[in-house]
């Protein structure tokens, strides 16, 4: 199977599969939570409001067809994302003290999908003037997209874009940076077992428009054996390639699978802010039984390093299939705090740093690092300052006691 295409210009509406659905609800619970987080951090000054851009990349004609059942697509999501998050708020602040001027631009370049998207949008509530339907590529939009941002709110502004390409050569890396270097956010997905299944001499062409050098895009398709192992060595040089290249400081890249097919995509999340990073997170778990992650749990979430660093033994490390569920969970837990005595055994660290370090090598939130911190206060483990948990500061630092070398030299061995 390669990325199935929706067609909007039959009679009937394309239908859609669960895990799709799934994509929906993450993109809604993510955005309801960004709007809520960064209002309070920004609650406007009076006769002000809050300014926030949405670009839907790759929007499709906005319904769908669910065992008979008209549902929709990405542009509604994000519709009813802003109008539940405006009612959270409002309950929150009060009539008066929430202002939203949230745009959004959709962009498709098929013109069927773009004719049944207006339609549909002109059925909701939302005002019609706060909607863009652009009928392009959406590599070409972008130099105007950057100028109505710059437009609506003086560079300043805050967007986040969902980029929802079919396969995983649509949304180039350098395309990526400059909307990293915006400040604002990616949701993207990337079609890894597509790609790694049908790579093959030919797909040089698009190794390098990815923005792969020659010889890496050489020595990828010489570890193209076609066993798991060559899958899971693939996989990781792409995930340091997209986090690399686009420049984000935190990088989720979460597996989401097809339910008829059990092919998966990425749902990558880029961002230069540990905050929004926290709140995906909070998000995947969320819908746990969906997303899934390999390698292992607390701070080897991406345990295949080893094995790509193993080219003796070639062991795989890539084994087991973590959900975001319970038993993940508790295995996290189970195993962070001495994890993390690891990391500040060699060099003891400010909270802040400490995030910064791990965050991209767990699934872990912010509430369970920072119980897995507490955790290892209390087994005395690491050595940290505050008397209650959630009063740890960003610039408090963690360490481990002198003596705590020599239980780690043992549980090793
Ligand atoms: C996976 S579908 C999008 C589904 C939609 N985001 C949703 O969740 O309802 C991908 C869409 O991208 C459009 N598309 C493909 N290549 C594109 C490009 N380079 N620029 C803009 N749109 C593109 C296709 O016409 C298709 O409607």
């Amino acid at each position: 199977m390669t990325s199935k295409k929706y067609d909007w210009g039959g009679d009937s509406l394309p239908q859609i599969e669960n895990h799709s659905l799934c994509k929906h609800k993450i993109i809604k619970d993510y955005l309801i939570k960004y709007i809520c987080v960064r209002y309070r951090g920004n609650i406007p000054y009076p006769n002000s409001s809050f300014k926030l851009t949405i670009i839907d990349g790759f929007a499709g004609g906005g319904q769908y067809d669910y065992h008979g059942t008209t549902v929709g697509g990405s542009p509604l999501a994000i519709l009813e994302a802003v109008k539940e998050a405006e009612a959270i708020l409002i309950t929150k602040h009060g009539k008066d003290r929430v202002r939203l001027d949230v745009d959004i631009i959709c962009i498709d370049k098929n013109k069927y999908a773009v004719k049944h998207l207006n339609n549909t949008l002109d059925q909701t509530e939302y005002p019609r003037e706060k909607i863009r339907v652009w009928n392009q590529e959406f590599g070409n939009t972008l130099p105007e997209i950057i100028q109505f941002i710059k437009y609506k709110s003086n560079s300043r502004g805050k967007c986040l874009f969902i980029l929802d390409q079919y396969g995983y050569s649509d949304v180039l890396m350098s395309q990526l940076r400059t909307i990293i270097a915006m400040n604002a956010e990616v949701i993207l997905t990337f079609a890894i077992d597509t790609f790694i299944t049908f790579l093959s001499e030919k797909s040089k062409p698009v190794l390098k428009n990815m923005g792969f050098s020659d010889s890496k895009a050489t020595r990828i398709l010489a570890l193209n054996n076609h066993t798991e192992n060559c899958r899971a060595k693939i996989e990781l040089i792409f995930s340091e390639h997209i986090k690399q290249h686009s420049n984000a400081k935190f990088y989720t890249p979460f597996l989401i699978h097809s339910d008829k097919s059990n092919w998966g995509y990425w749902l990558v999340h880029l961002s230069k802010h540990y905050k929004a990073r926290d709140v995906m997170m909070d998000v995947h778990w969320k819908h746990g039984n969906k997303i899934a992650h390999y390698g292992g749990p607390g701070l080897d979430m991406l345990s295949y390093k080893s094995a790509f660093d193993n080219d003796y033994t070639d062991q795989i490390v890539l084994s087991k299939e973590y959900r975001f569920d319970e038993i993940a969970k508790a295995e996290s837990m189970a195993v962070l705090p001495e994890q993390i005595a690891r990391v500040v055994h060699k060099c003891p660290l400010p909270f802040h740093e400490l995030k910064d370090q791990i965050s991209n090598n767990t699934p872990a939130s912010d509430e369970m690092i920072r119980s897995a911190l507490w955790e290892g206060k209390e087994n005395k483990e690491l050595i940290i300052s505050r008397q209650k948990k959630d009063r740890i500061k960003d610039t408090d630092i963690i360490k481990s006691p002198p003596q705590s070398f020599f239980s780690f030299s043992r549980n090793k061995g």
